[in-house]
């Protein structure tokens, strides 16, 4: 299963670079400075774990893989946009992101700005398109979700947490994961199940092991922040976050419980897909392949 599973997500990733290469914009103008810091930021060796799951949710309902594969890469222009701004001096910080220099060192801060508002745009523009789905209403659904996962109610708003900091209660920090890191793991559920509409208990299960995983998926982030090597990472680690005082459930409570709260969350997200049974082995295995994760 492990061997399967990587190969699996390992064309997943093909997929998907290949996909951006097409949808992202080219120019031959002033502004290709910005096509090509966006296309710096998109096509760099990602994990591209948000369109995995969506891959595979849409192939739990057999839907046509062209839509969900352009679905996919709208949730990705929106993730990458969120490290470049992320990684920016004024947020983080970084210098390093996939083992290459962040945006704004390999360009400069305001060509980062700009190529994260443009590959914010993009997604919009890839998710409207008739191609990714002939209902007008489905893309109206697919629009809005996206939109909600990476707002103020989502990945912005979580960020906005993070830079204010929480004290120490737990609830609120998981809160924050939840918004910043777990809303846009979750719309990779929600993209495919708005195409697919299954039946209540169906959306209800996957949207909570998207929720569960997103979770768990921030704080095993934050413990190889702690543990982990830049190497190996491919940005910065070495206790960065407890460096610059951010508050997570590694600087609150400590590796250890961390990974105790890791291990309550792989089961619980696991049990999510009870009802999938043998259809839901595959998902069900990511769980550990993902969360094992050392880059
Ligand atoms: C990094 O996301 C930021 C988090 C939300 C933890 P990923 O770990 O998915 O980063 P890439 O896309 O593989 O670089
Ligand atoms: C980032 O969290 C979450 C985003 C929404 C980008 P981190 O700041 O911990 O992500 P890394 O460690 O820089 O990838
Ligand atoms: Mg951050
Ligand atoms: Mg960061
Ligand atoms: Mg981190």
């Amino acid at each position: 299963m492990a061997a399967a599973l990587a190969q699996r997500i390992a064309q997943a990733a093909d997929l998907v670079t290949v996909a951006l290469d097409e949808l992202l914009p080219r120019a031959d103008g002033p502004e290709a400075r910005l096509t090509e810091a966006m296309r710096y930021a998109a096509l760099g060796p990602g994990k591209r774990l948000r369109p995995f799951f969506a891959l595979e949710t849409g192939r739990l309902f057999d839907l046509p893989e062209r839509s969900v594969l352009r679905a996919a890469c709208a949730l990705e222009c929106v993730h990458a946009y969120s490290l470049v701004h992320d990684d920016l001096p004024c947020m983080d910080d970084d210098d390093l992101r996939r083992g290459r220099p962040t945006v704004h060192k390999a360009y400069d801060e305001a060509t980062a700005v700009l190529a994260g508002d443009a590959l914010l745009t993009v997604a919009f523009e890839i998710m409207a398109d008739h191609d990714t789905h002939h209902s007008g209403d489905i893309r109206a659904d697919l629009v809005r979700l996206l939109a909600v996962a990476s707002g103020a109610r989502g990945m912005v708003g979580g960020q906005m947490i993070d830079l204010l900091g929480v004290r120490d209660d737990l609830g609120a920090v998981a809160r924050m994961q939840r918004m910043k890191t777990g809303a846009l793991i979750a719309c990779a559920f929600e993209l495919p199940l708005a195409m697919a509409r299954p039946k209540d208990a169906e959306r209800h299960a996957l949207l909570a092991f998207g929720r569960d995983i997103g979770l768990a998926y921030q704080i095993v982030d934050d413990v190889l922040d702690a543990e982990g090597d830049v190497e190996s990472l491919g940005k910065a680690a070495g206790g960065k976050d407890a460096a610059l005082g951010k508050t997570n459930f590694v600087t609150l409570l400590g590796v250890d419980a961390a990974k105790d709260r890791i291990a309550h969350l792989v089961t619980q997200t696991k049990a999510h897909l009870d009802l999938f049974g043998d259809r839901g082995q595959f998902l069900r295995s990511a769980v550990d392949f993902v969360l094992e994760r050392k880059t």
